[in-house]
């Protein structure tokens, strides 16, 4: 229960102390974080002005109407799709994202199509296994990337390829994105994907991305393309990417999201030939972890506060 008069935040996830002390003028009550139980969130929130969530705390419909005077949700993640954006504008919720980790996933990126395209995974079960046999990869250089997204990660992403000497190119709807010397979009998603070699993800996900990659989209693909996926497991028809692998239709995929994180042990995709699975450690540093921390804390602040934050979540 907040004391008359103080401003309650709920923390649903880890926070430093030193981040909880900026916070010393509010009732913190904090939650178990993590848990997929929406009930414990529902309670602490219902007489809440604000709280701070991860990617991996829903908040649904439920919650937020059961919480009349919640004024901030502010999630230290870029995605958004574990919060009922609907439910938020409907009752004037202000939702806030920390869009400060663009390096860390588009390092993640590239290192999953090197991984991929020179066969490290080969190379370290060869030496691994007592042997020195080296697999024979291919460049960087010359081939061609498709960005589906072209927003700050996927021109993040854009910055490193291009310096590799790939050829970029992306999909976009949106009007109004920045031009990047060497860097060509405006086709649509079936026009480009038979040109690509290496096809990065880079969308939220929403009800117009759900299964974006289905069997029809990786039958279009070059057999010898690579797929990787660094944004939500959901924009991938995972059934669809475990034939396709499975049937050479594409030769590689690297994921660090999946549909079900963790996935169940005995979901497919995980024995699927040539695929290169790392658990959701896009913006897995130490440095993008704190700066998301922190952001997250300044948005908060700033909406309890009357102010405007750049990282409010506007209508898509
Ligand atoms: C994000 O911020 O959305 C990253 O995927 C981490 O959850």
């Amino acid at each position: 229960m907040a004391a008359v008069g103080r401003t309650k935040v709920v923390v649903a996830l880890p926070l430093t102390r030193a981040l909880l002390d900026q916070m010393a003028d509010y009732d913190l009550a904090m939650v178990p974080t993590g848990g997929s139980d929406e009930t414990v969130l529902a309670a602490a929130l219902a007489d809440a002005d604000g709280v701070l969530v991860s990617s991996n705390v829903p908040v649904g419909r439920g919650v937020i109407v059961g919480a009349p005077g919640l004024r901030v949700i502010s999630t230290m993640s870029v995605g958004v799709d574990h919060i009922d954006l609907d439910a938020a504008r409907e009752h004037g919720v202000t939702v806030t994202i920390t869009p400060v980790l663009s390096d860390a996933v588009a390092d993640l990126t590239i290192a999953l199509m090197t991984m991929l395209s020179r066969r490290i995974p080969d190379g370290m079960r060869a030496v691994a296994d007592g042997g020195w046999k080296v697999p024979l990869g291919g460049d960087l250089a010359a081939k061609t990337l498709l960005l589906v997204g072209f927003g700050r990660i996927g021109q993040a992403v854009a910055t490193r390829a291009l310096a590799a000497g790939m050829r970029v190119r992306y999909v976009d709807s949106r009007v109004g994105l920045p031009a990047m010397a060497g860097v060509t979009g405006g086709g649509t998603l079936d026009d480009e994907l038979g040109d690509a070699d290496f096809v990065s993800l880079h969308v939220d996900l929403n009800a117009r991305t759900r299964n974006l990659m289905s069997r029809r989209q990786f039958t279009s693909m070059k057999r010898t393309a690579f797929f990787v996926n660094t944004s939500r497991g959901g924009v991938v028809d995972q059934a669809a990417l475990t034939w396709a692998l499975t049937e050479g239709a594409i030769s590689g995929a690297g994921l660090d999201v999946l549909q079900d994180e963790p996935p169940p042990p005995d979901e497919p995709l995980l024995k699927a030939p040539n695929v290169i699975i790392v658990p959701h450690i896009g913006s897995a540093t130490e440095e993008t972890r704190n700066a998301m921390a922190q952001c997250a804390v300044d948005n908060l602040r700033k909406v309890l506060g009357g102010q405007k934050t750049p990282f409010e979540v506007t209508a898509s």
